[in-house]
């Protein structure tokens, strides 16, 4: 049976029975950078940025697409992205100066936050970047005591929906930890407006992540309706991908038609509009590459492999279902349970899935890896954290490589 590339990046091949990504032989890339590695299809990447900001602009002229930098957090995954044009949104110092690095206009960058810092704040000011999001009244404190100058804000609030997602992503609900209960909003607005150098020049609202059906969007843009009305709006992210052939996700185009009709519908056609899509943009554009360490099969067949929740926290942490095979590889199927190599039977990618004859020293792939692994990834038993590799026209290049072991063991004052 061929390989089903439909979850796979769009620059992913089967070329004489080998997967190959960017024009790049997967099996070379995994000899040549080693195993785990996150592989991004580099053209892909930037076709899909170009692809969210030609669906926003050509349905609203005063649009921009600020990529979510927290699903990739790296200047290389951030400047190829903002160097198609698109902004960046940031949350936390750390993501800040991944941005500075990018080369970014800061005009073009969006700093979020529950629990923003001094530091953060002092050097979003400084920096003169597009927006900070208010977040709370501590906010509201901090930037009126740092500011020199007015600063552009926005207001996140609880646009009051129930995302249907999991509840840790759920974020639009007036009990979230995240923006203002709808209760509170106007309130909060006339609190800012007394302070000189906060210029509040919108809301932001966003409903939570992996959201796969569209009506939630129009229900958010809806519920901002109901206040005043301002000058910019920015609607988070939150478009849900396909992980497993049977998801069903809508594509960019369609998110584009249903959110950009909401807003002119319930909020203007003049309006800034902004997103910041993370999941959506580098989710489908990403694999993770492993090989298999064992093969045991006793009650069940457990193929391990050299990664796992030390590089992939989606499964543990989230349920998230994936869809992993076995490349460069013709035979029969056996149904397996595909685990990773920490000590815990959480380490496991999916249970009772097909895989061909799975032997020692075979390739794995997991598709739809490209968002959230590498932010989440950790060193749980040691492991080292996993290089990033660019594929492009046939072209493999590094983007973060490898930890080391010195890195590891370079911050314990005994070992390092
Ligand atoms: N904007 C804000 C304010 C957000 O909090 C997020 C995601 C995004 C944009 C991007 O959302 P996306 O387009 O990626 O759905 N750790 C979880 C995901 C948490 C998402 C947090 N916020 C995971 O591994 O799936």
């Amino acid at each position: 049976m061929p390989m089903d590339l439909s979850l796979y990046p769009p620059n992913a091949a089967v070329d004489d029975g080998r997967l190959t990504l960017g024009g790049c032989h997967v099996a070379d890339v995994a000899q040549e950078f080693g195993t785990p590695a996150y592989l991004i299809d580099a053209a892909g990447l930037r076709q899909r940025a170009r692809e969210f900001q030609q669906a926003l602009t050509s349905r609203h002229h005063r649009s921009r697409v600020m990529f979510a930098s927290k699903s990739f957090p790296t200047p290389s995954v951030m400047g190829l992205i903002a160097d198609t044009g698109c902004g960046l949104d940031v949350a936390g110092l750390g993501e800040l100066l991944a941005a500075q690095r990018t080369g970014v206009d800061p005009a073009h960058v969006v700093l979020h936050g529950n629990a923003k810092s001094d530091a953060e704040i002092a050097l979003a000011i400084e920096m003169g970047i597009g927006y900070i999001v208010v977040d709370n009244l501590d906010d509201v404190d901090r930037i009126s005591r740092l500011a020199t100058k007015p600063v552009p804000v926005l207001l996140r609030v609880s646009p009051a929906v129930d995302a249907e997602t999991n509840a840790a992503m759920a974020t639009g609900h007036d009990a979230s930890k995240f923006g203002i209960p709808s209760h509170q909003i106007t309130e909060v607005i006339e609190r800012i407006r007394r302070e000189p150098l906060l210029d509040l020049r919108g809301l932001h609202a966003h409903i939570g992540s992996q959201i796969l059906n569209v009506d939630q969007f129009e229900q958010a843009v809806a519920s901002l309706a109901q206040l005043e009305r301002f000058d910019v709006y920015d609607l988070g992210g939150g478009l849900g991908i396909r992980y497993v052939p049977s998801d069903v996700a809508p594509s960019v185009e369609e998110y584009a038609d249903r959110l950009v009709g909401a807003v002119h519908r319930h909020l203007g056609t003049d309006v800034e509009l902004l997103i910041e899509p993370g999941r959506s943009m580098v989710g489908p554009n990403g694999v993770t590459v492993y090989r298999v360490t064992t093969v045991k099969r006793g009650v069940r067949t457990h193929v391990a492999v050299d990664g796992g929740m030390g590089d992939n926290l989606e499964v543990s942490l989230y349920g998230q279902p994936f869809d992993p095979a076995i490349i460069d590889k013709a035979g029969a199927f056996e149904v397996c349970d595909v685990v990773g190599r920490h000590c815990e039977s959480g380490d496991t990618f999916v249970v009772a899935h097909e895989l061909v004859e799975p032997e020692v020293g075979d390739l794995l792939v997991i598709p739809a890896t490209g968002a959230y692994t590498f932010t989440m990834s950790n060193n749980y038993n040691g492991a080292l954290r996993p290089p990033v590799v660019f594929c492009e026209d046939g072209v493999a290049r590094v983007a973060v490589r490898r930890e080391t072991y010195a890195e590891l063991f370079g911050r314990d004052v005994r070992g390092g």
